[in-house]
């Protein structure tokens, strides 16, 4: 089966294209890179020609309101378009658990905007709402410094490690269209300001890292629970610490620590 992954050289879409392949699929990573812009149209005909299954795991370039919803609109109903012209029978996206309870967030108004445009259009889909991803735990800690702390807002989350996002999104991909979400999440539940200092302290981040009530997740007020999956979420094998140990020993082979 011929699988487009946009986004295909990101950090989940180069994990889920040789995982396709070693199933056997003809997946074709497209991305800016590779001369396909889901935002110009650049590209999207040429590579959809004789596709059964689009996976998008695209990102923004830039995350301010206005560029992330830009983005977001305009590249799903690009897709879309070229999905029906092309024939694609299951369009498969990546977003957030909790998109539609973070809607004081310019970011996940874009993504509630890319979900509700799948829900909406013509070509049979699954969206995969995924938790965190460990390897974004840094990330998170940098962009929550306000120059003397890391805030993060005193809540739970359920993060996972981004080849078992790639795992369940393949397996997705390869199977009937729900035309409905499914969540997915890490096996092991924590609170926010735990995980971060953990993610920190094998890299000597010495940054103090602390629970404020009154910050927001990316914009939105977080309750206890909004970031974490229900009951019925597929969950990923991979706990933090085996994850942790492994992410290190990789750094540490690769000069990067
Ligand atoms: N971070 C998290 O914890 C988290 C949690 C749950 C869900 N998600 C979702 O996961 C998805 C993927 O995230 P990621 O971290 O894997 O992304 P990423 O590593 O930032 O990769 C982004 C990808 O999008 C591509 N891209 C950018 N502009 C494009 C365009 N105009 N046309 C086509 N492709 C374009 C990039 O291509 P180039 O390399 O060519 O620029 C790259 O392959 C996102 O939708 C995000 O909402 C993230």
């Amino acid at each position: 089966m011929k699988i487009v992954v946009i986004g295909g050289s990101g950090l989940i879409g180069s994990k889920l294209v040789p995982k396709l392949r070693e199933h056997g699929h003809e997946a074709v990573a497209a991305s800016p890179n590779s001369g396909v812009n889901t935002v110009t149209g650049e590209g999207l005909a040429e590579v959809l020609k004789g596709a059964s299954v689009v996976v998008d795991v695209s990102n923004a370039p830039a995350w301010e309101d206005a560029a992330v919803m830009s983005f977001f609109e305009t590249s799903t109903r690009n897709l879309l378009n070229h999905e029906a012209a092309a024939g694609v029978k299951h369009h498969v996206a990546l977003s957030v658990v909790g998109t539609d309870r973070l809607s004081g967030s310019g970011y996940f108004r874009a993504k509630i905007v890319q979900e509700k445009l799948i829900k909406n259009g013509t070509i049979p889909y699954t969206i995969v709402q995924a938790t965190q991803f460990f390897e974004f735990l840094k990330q998170l800690a940098d962009i929550s410094f306000d120059g003397k702390k890391v805030r993060l807002p005193d809540a739970l989350f359920q993060p996972m490690a981004a080849d078992d996002v790639a795992s369940a999104v393949g397996r997705v991909a390869v199977g009937q269209p729900l035309n409905g979400t499914v969540e997915i999440g890490g096996p092991e539940t924590f609170r926010i300001d735990e995980l971060v200092r953990r993610r920190l302290a094998p890299l000597n981040d010495s940054r103090e890292v602390i629970a404020d009530p009154n910050v927001l997740y990316s914009g939105a007020k977080l309750d206890e629970r909004t970031l974490v999956p229900g009951k019925d979420a597929r969950l990923g094998a991979t706990s933090f610490e085996p994850w942790l140990t492994q992410s290190a020993g990789k750094a540490t082979a690769a000069g990067t620590r």
